[in-house]
C-alpha cells in the first residue's frame, strides 16, 4: 500500500545522504523541505520532495493509496530513544520525597533503596504482570513520538529475574510496532548479599548470567553501571569482554556520579555509546574523538537528580556528535518523553533545537545501532515518523515544552491509533 502525505508545512530532518550520525558543527545544520510531500511504500520511505514537483498521478486517490493532508503541520522522523530501563515493576515515588528532603541518589542506594528496591519488587512480580506494565509504558512513548527504543535489564540482579526482564523485552519486540534493541545490564548494582564480596557477583554475571542470556539469544548489547559505589573499571572491563565473546556490543553507564574511567573503558571496547557522562573533561573528550563511540546525554536523569550537566556544547565544539536519550526508569527519570528531553537539553545544556533534533533522532539511532534503518527522512529507511499539530516552526517543538504537539504517529508505514 502507498501512503502520500501532502501539503506538509515543513518536512524536518531530511538527509539525502542517509548519514549514520551527525557531528560537530554539522549538528546545527538541519535539512528540511518546506511545502513538501512524502510517499511511503508499504513500510519504507519511497520518495519526498517539494509539492510543486509532485506528480499529478500520485494525487489521484485509488483504493490502494491513502492520502493524508498535512496542511499547517510538520513531519519529523520518530524519536529514537537509545537508553531506557522501561521494564520495571511499580514505581519509587517514596524516594522522590526523600530526595526532596535532601538525600542524595548515592545515599538512597546505600540504604538499600534505589535499584535494589526495584529489584525486590520485580522479584515479586510475575512475567505477565511485568509485561503489562511495560506495554503500557511502550504505548505511552509511541504516543509521544518514539519509534525505536533500547531497553535494558538490570532490575533482576539474579539469573532468573534478569532472564525474566529480557523475555519481557523480547515479547515487546514481537507485539509492539517499536523497533527494539535489548541490552543485558546484570551489572546494574551489587545485590545486598554480595556487598562484602562484589567480585563474586561479577563472577556470577560472567559465568552464569551471560552464557544463559546468550543461549536464549535475549540480548543485542551489554551494559555496566561503571561508577563510584557501583562497578569499577576493572570489573567493567571483565564483564564487557565476557559479553562481547557472545556477540553483545558494549554500551556503558559512565561518569554519572564521578569521573569513573567508564568513558575510556567504553572507548577501549568500541562501545556503541557511553551514557550519562556528567563528569567529562578534556581527556575523555580526547578519547572520544579517536573513537566511533556516541557520547549520550540523559537530560531527564540530570534534571531529576539535580546533577551537574554533561558538557555537551564543549563536546560538539570539539567536533564530537552527541545523542540524547530518556533513561526512562523508576529512580532517576520516570518518563520516556523524548520531546521533553529535547527541551531539557536545549535549556540546560545550551543545545540548539536543530542540534537537539539530530541528537534525538539520527545520533540516538546510531547509539542503539539502527541508524541505517531509522533516524532521518531518507529514501529506503523505515517509515517511522510523526505528524505534528499545527505549529509555527520546528523550534516550537522543544520550546513549547509542556504541550503535546504530536497528532499522528506512523510506524512501519502504518498509522497508529494513539
Ligand atoms: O541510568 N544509573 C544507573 N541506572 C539508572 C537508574 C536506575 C534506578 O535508580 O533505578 C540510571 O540513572
Ligand atoms: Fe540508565
Amino acid at each position: 500500500m502507498k501512503t502520500l502525505i501532502k501539503n506538509i508545512k515543513e518536512l524536518v530532518q531530511v538527509d539525502d545522504n542517509s548519514r549514520l550520525l551527525v557531528k560537530g558543527k554539522e549538528m546545527a545544520k538541519l535539512g528540511t523541505i518546506k511545502d513538501a510531500y512524502l510517499v511511503i511504500n508499504d513500510e519504507i520511505i519511497k520518495d519526498y520532495g517539494k509539492m510543486s514537483d509532485l506528480s499529478e498521478k500520485l494525487l489521484l486517490k485509488s483504493s490502494k493509496n491513502k492520502i493524508i493532508d498535512a496542511t499547517g503541520r510538520m513531519v519529523f522522523p520518530s524519536f529514537c530513544d537509545s537508553h531506557t530501563h522501561l521494564v520495571y515493576a511499580g514505581s519509587r515515588e517514596i524516594e522522590y520525597s526523600n530526595k526532596i528532603r535532601g538525600l542524595s541518589y548515592e545515599e538512597i542506594a546505600k540504604r538499600g533503596g534505589g535499584i535494589l528496591n526495584s529489584a525486590k519488587l520485580l522479584h515479586q512480580t510475575s512475567e505477565d504482570e511485568l509485561y503489562m506494565q511495560a506495554l503500557a509504558r511502550a504505548n505511552e512513548i509511541i504516543s509521544q513520538g518514539t519509534g525505536a527504543v533500547e531497553i535494558k535489564s538490570g532490575y533482576g540482579l539474579n539469573t532468573e529475574d534478569e532472564i525474566k526482564i529480557l523475555r519481557v523485552i523480547k515479547r515487546l519486540k514481537e507485539t509492539t510496532p517499536l523497533l527494539i534493541k535489548s541490552t543485558f545490564l546484570g551489572a546494574h548494582a551489587v545485590p545486598q548479599e554480595y556487598k562484602s564480596e562484589p567480585d563474586e557477583y561479577v563472577d556470577l554475571v560472567i559465568n552464569e548470567m551471560i552464557p544463559q542470556v546468550a543461549a536464549e539469544d535475549l540480548a543485542d548489547y551489554i551494559d555496566v553501571f561503571c561508577d563510584k559505589g557501583f562497578f569499577t573499571v576493572e570489573q567493567t572491563d571483565r564483564i564487557l569482554l565476557a559479553g562481547m565473546k557472545y556477540g553483545m556490543k558494549a554500551k556503558i553507564h559512565a561518569n554519572e556520579l564521578a569521573k569513573s574511567g567508564g568513558i575510556q573503558v567504553g572507548v577501549k571496547y568500541n562501545a556503541l555509546s557511553v551514557d550519562h557522562i556528567e563528569y567529562t573533561e578534556e581527556d575523555e573528550i580526547e578519547a572520544l574523538l579517536k573513537s566511533d563511540t556516541m557520547p549520550t546525554i540523559l537530560p531527564g536523569a540530570a534534571f531529576f537528580l539535580n546533577m551537574p550537566f554533561a558538557p555537551a556544547r564543549k563536546m560538539m565544539e570539539a567536533g564530537l556528535p552527541v545523542a540524547i536519550a530518556s533513561d526512562y526508569n523508576p529512580g532517576s527519570s520516570p518518563t520516556g518523553n523524548m520531546k521533553l528531553m529535547m527541551s531539557f537539553a536545549c535549556v540546560n545544556y545550551k543545545i540548539l533545537p536543530e542540534e537537539a533534533i539530530h541528537a534525538s533522532t539520527i545520533n540516538s539511532a546510531y547509539a542503539m545501532g539502527v541508524s541505517d534503518l531509522v533516524g532521518s527522512i531518507s529514501k529506503g529507511k523505515i517509515a517511522n515518523l510523526f505528524i505534528t499539530k499545527e505549529i509555527p516552526s520546528f523550534s516550537f517543538l522543544p520550546y513549547a515544552y509542556g504541550s503535546n504537539l504530536i497528532e499522528t504517529v506512523i510506524l512501519n508505514g502504518k498509522e497508529i491509533v494513539i
